[in-house]
């Protein structure tokens, strides 16, 4: 008995920056990743600098038949994957794309169909074109919209006969608490005027809704999703005190999709504005084209977070964190595990917005090692088993609740560059990649014993799970 339907799509998730490399190659312009060497924990250069991992990721660029040959050997229905803008408009505001980095995608999807595979395509994953951050700031400057618009129409003509599944923007929430890497804002976030921080969000909020639209135009079949970083948050003690703390939080980050369901922004950000001071150009064009609503909601879960009145310990998040809560376990980079806020995010999602959800990343990263058995190098990541084994058993629950989930894409199927910390040791794969956080290493590729795992749970639809 499984609880997933026929027609589940299973696979994996990565974003170009974290693994291609090939930074320069084929006419790529540079992208804000290229000068963010330590991710978010540490400034941006102002040129690129040798120690940055991502220019030569894990060489994804030129060996990616072969990594989709092992995702083949997974059974992945579905792949997500992210398209470098920087490669497609060099600086971002040219009239034209650069085809050669258009016929790199192409040859991916050649290469995903000869497998079967369904493409799932993020148009911006934090890699904003660096030109647009230095030059206009990035999405503070309204002309970001139709820059973004040239580009997405570029890739629904190019690609959208091939690609049915789009999301427009990676965890467009983020955007609040890390503004360079989400929003390709160059001003630093402590100098940066929260108006414009907001009028940001409006900007990359119309640009969604108008991709979507374009899409539609394009070919009414393609489905378009809004994506948003998903952290469900508790109350640390039952004083309403905390509940409120609570409903504070998560609309802060329920507000995006909430824009991108329902087309217009809701009376508690417009509070949240108007308290702030902060009035936003938004012309009567925007607020048409917010109306062009997306056809599903997608979303990130790797942890849960407490919040209160009253502060408390603040823990280590993906990218934000929260106070933290004193029953969950923690990864090694300190992000709580908590499964069953899987269920509740699927329950609440679905209950508020009534859209098909897609669960496009979820995942342990940690600190692998490699030993030999029978005499075949691979890593023996138990740990990272009865995470999947867990939070996937919650999504069954779900399904049963009558939640409506399209598929489940695990993040970083294959160990890439992680976002936060620019690492290569966070690693998330049931693919091994031997490069080392210093740069070494022979870039082969190694199964982990989560490899087989995964490739038995997708081949039995999820039969395998154990409660
Ligand atoms: C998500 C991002 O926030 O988390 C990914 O969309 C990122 O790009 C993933 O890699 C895991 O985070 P990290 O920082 O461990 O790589």
């Amino acid at each position: 008995m499984t609880a997933f339907p026929d027609g589940f799509l299973w696979g994996g998730a990565t974003a170009a920056n974290q693994l291609e490399g090939a930074y320069l190659t084929d006419g790529k312009g540079l992208s804000i990743q290229d000068v963010m060497p330590r991710g978010i924990v540490g400034p941006p250069t102002d040129e690129p600098t040798p120690d940055n991992l991502k220019h030569e990721g894990i060489d994804h660029y030129h060996r990616y038949a072969e990594d989709i040959a092992l995702f083949a050997e997974l059974g992945f229905s579905v792949y997500r994957f992210s398209i470098g803008w920087s490669r497609i408009f060099p600086n971002g505001d040219e009239e034209t794309p650069n085809e050669e980095g258009l016929a790199f995608y192409d040859r991916l999807l050649d290469e995903l169909e000869r497998h079967g595979i369904e493409p799932l395509v993020t148009i911006s994953h934090y890699e904003t074109p660096l030109h647009l951050s230095r030059t206009y700031d990035g999405w503070v400057d309204r002309r970001l919209i139709g820059f973004y618009e040239r580009y997405a129409r570029t890739l629904f003509e190019r690609f959208g006969h091939r690609v049915r599944y789009w999301l427009t923007f990676n965890e467009i929430n983020s955007v609040l608490h890390a503004p360079l890497m989400s929003g390709g804002i160059w001003t630093p976030k402590e100098q940066l005027a929260e108006g414009d921080l907001y009028q940001a969000i409006h900007h990359e909020l119309v640009a969604s809704a108008s991709a979507t639209r374009i899409a539609h135009e394009i070919d009414p079949g393609l489905k378009v999703g809004c994506m948003v970083l998903a952290m469900p948050t508790y109350p640390l003690t039952p004083s309403p005190a905390d509940v409120l703390a609570v409903l504070h939080a998560d609309h802060a980050n329920l507000a995006f999709t909430d824009v991108h369901v329902r087309g217009r922004y809701p009376g508690y950000l417009l509070r949240t504005l108007r308290e702030k001071g902060i009035e936003l150009d938004i012309t009567d064009d925007d607020r048409e084209t917010l109306t062009h609503t997306v056809d599903f909601v997608s979303f990130s879960y790797y942890m849960s977070v407490c919040e209160a009145a009253d502060g408390g310990e603040a823990g280590e998040g993906n990218l934000f964190g929260g106070i933290t809560n004193p029953t969950l376990p923690a990864s090694e980079w300190g992000w709580q595990i908590d499964p069953v806020g899987l269920r509740i995010t699927l329950n609440q999602f679905w209950d508020r917005w009534g859209k098909p959800l897609f669960i496009v990343e979820n995942g342990l990263g940690a600190n692998d090692e490699l030993v030999e058995v029978d005499g075949v190098p691979t890593v023996e990541d138990d740990y990272r088993i009865a995470y999947l084994n867990d939070h996937l058993v919650q999504v069954g629950e779900a399904i049963a609740d009558g939640v409506e989930v399209l598929g489940y894409t695990w993040w970083g199927p294959i160990d890439v560059v992680s976002a936060s910390t620019a690492q290569l040791s966070k690693r998330y794969g049931f693919i091994y990649v031997d490069r080392n956080d210093d740069g070494s290493g022979t870039l082969r590729r190694y199964r982990k014993k989560s490899f087989g795992w995964y490739r038995d749970l997708i081949a039995s639809n999820g039969g395998t799970l154990t409660a």
